[in-house]
Parts: C-alpha cells; structure tokens; sequence
C-alpha cells in the first residue's frame, strides 16, 4: 500500500483528501499541529473509515521534527503538502506568520524530502495567484499578477520556488501544483467538514452559521460590480471533487507519467457563480429562508474569477461532478451537526 504524508491533513481540504487516499487504497499518514484545525477531526476520519489514521502534532515547517516523523514512516511514496494559514485579511494583519509558515513549511519540505528519497509532491495553490484576471475564464497560461495579500504571495512564492528547485539539475523533485477555486461543501457522512475557527471569512460557512442562527445576517459585499447580478463571481468546487483531484495528481506522480518536473492544473468546476446565485442556490438546497443584506465592497475582492478546467480534464482525467446545489446541501447538513 503506497503511503502518502499528507501535511495539514486536519485541515478542510486535507481530512477530505486522507478519506479519499485511503479509500483509493493509499495508506494517509498525516502531519498537522492543529495550529487552524481540531483533532476532533480526527475522529470523524475514524468514523468514515472505520480504523484510525496516524497523525504526527509536528510543525512540518521544523525541518529536525520533519525528520523525526520521515524515521518513524519510513517508504513515503510521496507528500501533499496542504498546511498552510489561508486567511486573506489575516494575512495582511500578520505577513510574518504567513510567510513563515507557509513558505518555511514548504522550504523545510525541499530540503527534507530528498534526505529520505521522496520525489513526490502535490502542491496546494490557489486561484488567488491570477490576481484580477483581464480575461475569463482563466486557463494554466493565464499570467499571474501580483498578488494582493501577503497571503496570495505566499502562493505565488512557493509556486516559483517549487520551479526553482526543480529546476536544479541534481534534483529528482516532480511537483504538481493544484491551483483550487473555492472549495465548499462537506463529506456526505457529515463526519468532517468545514470548521472555521472563529467568524467565518468565507462566504458559504457564513450562509450556513447565519442559517444555523449563528450569525444575525449574512452581509453580501458589494453589488456594484460589473456582474450579471452586480456581486462578484467565483468557481464553488465541492470538496470531495476537489480531494479527488490530488489521487489523480498523486497516482500521475508514482506513474512518473508527469511530462514536466513542474505541472500545474487549475481545479475548479468551470462554472461562474455570483453570491446572490449562491444564497438563492443554499435557500433551495436547505429550504431555509437566509437573513441577508447587500454591504460595501470588501477590499482586495477580485469581481468576477472561475476556472477554465479543461488541462485537468484532457490531461489528468479529472472533472468535477458535484452541482452547487448539492454542494451546498452537503454544507448545510454538516453544519446541522455542529
Ligand atoms: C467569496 C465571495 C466575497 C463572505 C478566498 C481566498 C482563496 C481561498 C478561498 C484559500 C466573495 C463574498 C464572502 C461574506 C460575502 N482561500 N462574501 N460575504 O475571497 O473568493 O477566496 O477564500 O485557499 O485563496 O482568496 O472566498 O468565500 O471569502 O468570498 O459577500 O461574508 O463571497 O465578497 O465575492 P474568496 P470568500
């Protein structure tokens, strides 16, 4: 059974993606220190898969902790590399723990892995690097911009580095890097799912906290843009599709079939959708009258991003099969469990 380190595998996209690893017949062995995650998560995991996954609490940006856990596992077959802080406005009010973090954490991964003969590794980037795009929908060749957050340099950053040292003839590194849309949804068991820790930045959390009661109302930023409703529009990926893109990534890695040291997909559904699409999409999904109101823009919101997904459909195979309305009602019934 190939085992694959699976960092920040407590996380939302991470728990998701150890489900479907060890369900593809991949043994997961996760590194998280829970630093933006719960260990709760870690029993849902249980509960879907009926035995245990082992997780190391090590920060994988410690390069002496890294080895530890490389010891303790030997014969990794290859690394997703998802922990990461992912908070936009967070970021501009600490860069330092962003860059730390997320750029230390994938250094310390460089520098690590050829030490004990792991030449695999999937990346997780982010639709953020294409900045304000001038065209849609964005294909791999879309230039990138600069970014607007330290949190989106941090992705840019590790994106060139990754090139880099690939790059440099004595390593065996191949590296694909997954640039995600915007993840939503929940496993159907509703064992794991979405826990932002604090108030949610993210639009469909926000919907289903105010729906739960949480929060008073859902403020909508900004319909003054020039969308087909005036709010902005992004690609909602559920998910469980988005955690089976890094199985085709990995078993493409392990077939050594990557045609480049360095290949980049965008995974996302192809499809635009604005937020008042979402909200009337989550009411039909739940039933639930939402509680919301249109608000000033929030700064650094690109207007209008989706994804064009055909690279990842002719090369990997991958397509996304799970609709908005079924993304948000996976969401939902997660958050009737919370
Ligand atoms: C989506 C839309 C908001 C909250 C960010 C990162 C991206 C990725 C996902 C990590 C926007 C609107 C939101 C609210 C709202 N992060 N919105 N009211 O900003 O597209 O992407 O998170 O990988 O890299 O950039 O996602 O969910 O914050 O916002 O109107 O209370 O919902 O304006 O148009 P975003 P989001």
């Amino acid at each position: 059974m190939k085992k694959i380190l699976v960092t920040g595998g407590a996380g939302y996209i991470g728990s998701h993606t150890v489900v479907e690893l060890a369900q593809a017949g991949y043994e997961p062995v996760i590194i998280d220190n829970f630093s933006n995650s719960r260990e709760s998560v870690l029993d849902g995991l249980k509960a879907i898969l009926g035995h245990e996954v082992r997780c190391y609490d090590v920060n994988c940006a410690n390069a002496d902790a890294l080895r530890w856990v490389l010891k303790q596992e030997k014969d990794i077959a290859g690394v997703i590399h998802f922990a990461a802080f992912k908070a936009v406005g967070e970021s501009v009010q600490k860069p330092l723990a962003y860059f730390q973090n997320n750029v230390g954490s994938l250094l310390t991964l460089l520098q690590v892995m050829p030490e004990f003969g792991i030449e695999n590794l999937v990346f997780s980037s982010s639709c953020t690097v294409y900045g304000n795009p001038d065209a849609l929908p964005v294909t791999e060749a879309t230039p990138t911009k600069p970014a607007t957050s330290p949190y989106g340099r941090t992705k840019q950053m590790c994106e060139d580095i990754v090139h880099d040292v690939a790059g440099a003839s004595s390593n065996q590194l191949r590296t694909i890097l997954l640039r995600y849309f915007n993840p939503i949804g929940a496993h159907e068991s509703a064992k794991i799912g979405e826990l932002p820790l604090g108030t949610p930045n993210n639009l469909v959390p926000f919907i289903t906290q105010t729906a739960a009661g949480i929060r008073e109302k859902l403020t909508i930023f900004g319909n003054d843009y020039d969308t087909p409703d005036g709010t902005n529009v992004r690609d909602y990926i559920h998910v469980v599709d988005l955690a089976r893109a890094h199985i085709v990534a990995v078993q493409r890695l392990l077939d050594r079939k990557a045609a480049d040291t360095v290949e980049t997909f965008n995974v996302g559904t192809g499809h635009g959708n604005t937020v008042l699409e979402v909200v009337q999409a989550f009411e039909k999904a739940s039933g639930q009258q939402l509680n919301y109101a249109i608000g000033p823009r929030r700064p650094g919101d690109v207007p209008a991003i989706y994804a064009d997904a055909t690279k990842a459909e002719t090369v990997l195979g991958f397509k996304t099969t799970t609709s908005l309305l079924d993304s948000l009602a996976s969401a939902w019934k997660w958050q009737q469990t919370l």
